[in-house]
Formats: C-alpha cells, structure tokens, sequence
C-alpha cells in the first residue's frame, strides 16, 4: 500500500498543478547597493550546516524512493548532488523497512552520491512505533550523515489512510535524539515551524530545523487530487490547501536553531534572501523531482542557474559570501510584515532576532 502511495504522490506532483499559497518570498527586499565594490567573478557561494561544508547553499529536499520506479529519479538527484558537491534528502524509508525488497530505491543515492551529505528520512509518527535497531537500519542504509524526521500532520489529517494519532511524537525525539550517533533534523512538510514548536525540538535534542513552510508544494492539495471519489477529503483537502506557517515567517520563527530553508524556494533570488533571513541551507523540491525524471543533467542544469541567479543577488547587494548576506537590511512589506509585527517580531531591527 505504501509503495502504491508512494507513486501515486510522485505521478500526481509532476503532472498536476500541486502548489498552493505564497511562502511571503515577494514581501522581502533587499537594498540594491549601487557601489557594490566586489568582483562577481570572485564571490564564494560556500555554505556551511552541521559542520559540514557544500559549494552552494542549495539542497535537494527529500522527497523520493519506496517503489522500483522511483531508484532512477533519486539515481538522477544524487549524481548531481555527487557533482554540485551539495546535500540531499530522500523520501520517507517506512516503505523499505516494510518491504527490504524497496532498499535499493533508497541505497541508489549513497551509491552514486559516496561523498554528499545524505540525509534519511522517517516519520514522527514512525519513530514512535520503532525500537532503536530500526532507527539504525534506516541511517546505515544510505550511510547517513544526519536523520530528517518529518512532520506532516496536515496530510495525515487529510489523506485516507492518514494517522491523525500525533500524541508522544515529541517524547520519542527526544528519545531519538539522545540514542543516534547523528544529528537530527526536524521537518515539517509544507506548514512550518512556529517559535513555540521550535524551542519544544532544541529542547528535545534536535540539531536542526528545516522548516518545510507553506507557499511550496501543498499535501492537502496533492491529498485532494487522491481523495478521487471521496467528497470529505476532497472538501478538507480543498479547505485546508494553503494552510500553515509561510516559509519566511517560519524562517524567523524557529531561528533557534540552524535552518533549512524548504517550501517554494523556486529561484536563487529567493534562496539569497532566505540566507539573509537565517537559513544555512535551502531545499528544494518540486522543481528538482521534475528535473530528475529528465536525467541529472537535468538537475544540474537547474541547480546552477540557480546558484548564477543567487550570485547576481550577492552581486548586487555587495556581499563576498553568504555570510555577507545576513547582515545587509532587509525591507518586509505586505502580509508577511503584518504576520511579524503581529507575532512580536520588531521589523527595523530583524538581524537582532533571529
Ligand atoms: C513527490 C514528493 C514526495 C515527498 N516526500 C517526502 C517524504 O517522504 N518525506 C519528507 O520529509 N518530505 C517529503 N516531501 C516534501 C519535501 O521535502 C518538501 O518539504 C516539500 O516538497 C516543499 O518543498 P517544495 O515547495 O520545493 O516542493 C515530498 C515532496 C514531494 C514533491
């Protein structure tokens, strides 16, 4: 069932429209510096998360394996991220613990990734039910570097075989947490991660946060493509399709701990202000997966127009590297200044809060 499932979602995101609502990219400005000062030429695009090092803040967001069909696309994903010397993620393992047979959708990527980082990827939900020794199965089967584990309460709660049972998840990260030999990278899925939920996972042991905001790909809308002939869910999922935190609120938000910037980031403009806004990394989703099927020049083509579309930003705003970037001003107007304001974020002084 889960491997079906597992299909169904990645046939539906590349051939419906399946993203919903604004990650707030378009009410962050920054302020062009006319005497920039630095050579283009030279700028260093380095990124730095967990104490490792990558050529580019661009990361593949996890999102694939768990069916036969699905070892070619992350095949394609991490030979670019082998290439590109960047991070990437893989969907959830659940499938290939269930059925070993589903391992290798999943182990394609340390192969033709040896040296990225890797992240695994299991949910909350599952690390609840798991003894340790499982845990340890899904790290070892891509020789993870860090272990995502994702929330997605908004698509259980809308997809028909959804578990909407959400109590203990917090308890067993923090169980986790204290067991593995690796960090732990809590991820929401396209609803954010508010200040409070965030204080809760550093209290928990997490290391990272990727904050999975809305404005990107949207599961309550993907869920209501799969609801077919049930009208509930496909009323929840058409009610619900743009619900949650947008991805740049959620960056100030839970900036207690390092982040991922996931959720819409769609350009390198975008990925050069979700760095001003505190992000040490940016996931990105859709694109890439449609990228993939295509083969990984593919995505190697999109990632470096990507990485030339975040130079032209640094460029602009006169920013040698990344770092740079943070303390430049920033202008927030529209929905996402009145979302701030309202959760006691002090606009003039951002680089102090977060
Ligand atoms: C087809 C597909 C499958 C995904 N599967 C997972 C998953 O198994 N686990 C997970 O943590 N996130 C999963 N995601 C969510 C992505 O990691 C990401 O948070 C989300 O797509 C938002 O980014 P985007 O707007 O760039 O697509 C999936 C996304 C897509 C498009």
């Amino acid at each position: 069932m889960i491997m079906n499932r597992k299909i169904e979602h990645l046939t539906l995101c590349t051939v419906e429209d399946v993203e919903s609502g604004e990650a707030g990219f378009d009410d962050v400005h920054f302020v062009h510096n006319a005497l920039p000062e630095v050579s283009k030429s030279t700028l260093d695009t380095t990124a730095t998360f967990l104490g490792n090092r990558f050529s580019s803040p661009v990361f593949i967001a996890g999102m694939t394996g768990g069916h036969p069909d699905t070892t070619r696309v992350n095949a394609s994903l991490a030979e670019a991220a082998e290439r590109l010397r960047i991070g990437i993620g893989i969907g959830s393992q659940r499938a290939a613990i269930e059925n070993p047979k589903l391992i290798e959708s999943f182990s394609v990527v340390r192969e033709r990734a040896p040296h990225a980082f890797v992240v695994a990827n299991i949910g909350a939900l599952q690390v609840k039910e798991y003894e340790l020794d499982v845990v340890d199965r899904l790290i070892e089967m891509v020789d993870a570097n860090a272990l995502a584990i994702h929330l997605n309460f908004l698509q259980e709660a809308i997809q028909p075989e959804g578990n909407t049972n959400a109590e203990g998840c917090l308890e067993a990260i923090e169980s986790i947490s204290k067991s593995v030999r690796i960090p732990i990278i809590a991820k929401e899925t396209g609803a954010g991660i508010s200040r409070e939920v965030a204080e809760r996972l550093k209290k928990a042991g997490v290391s990272a946060i990727d904050v999975g905001g809305a404005g990107g790909t949207s599961w309550a809308k993907v869920e209501a493509y799969r609801a077919g002939n049930d009208p509930m869910l496909e009323r929840l999922g058409t009610l619900y399709e743009g619900w949650g935190i947008p991805t740049v609120v959620s960056l100030l938000e839970a900036s207690v701990l390092p982040l991922i910037a996931t959720g819409g980031v769609r350009n390198g403009l975008q990925v050069a202000k979700s760095i001003a806004l505190g992000a040490s990394l940016c996931g990105i989703g859709l694109p890439l997966l449609k990228s993939a099927l295509n083969g990984s020049a593919h995505v190697i083509g999109e990632i470096s127009a990507i990485v030339e579309e975040l130079k032209v930003a640094m460029f602009l705003t006169g920013c040698k590297t990344l770092g740079d970037l943070t303390s430049k001003p920033l202008i927030i107007t529209g929905e996402t200044a009145q979302m701030l304001k309202l959760r006691g974020f002090n606009l003039i002084n951002l680089q102090e809060r977060r």
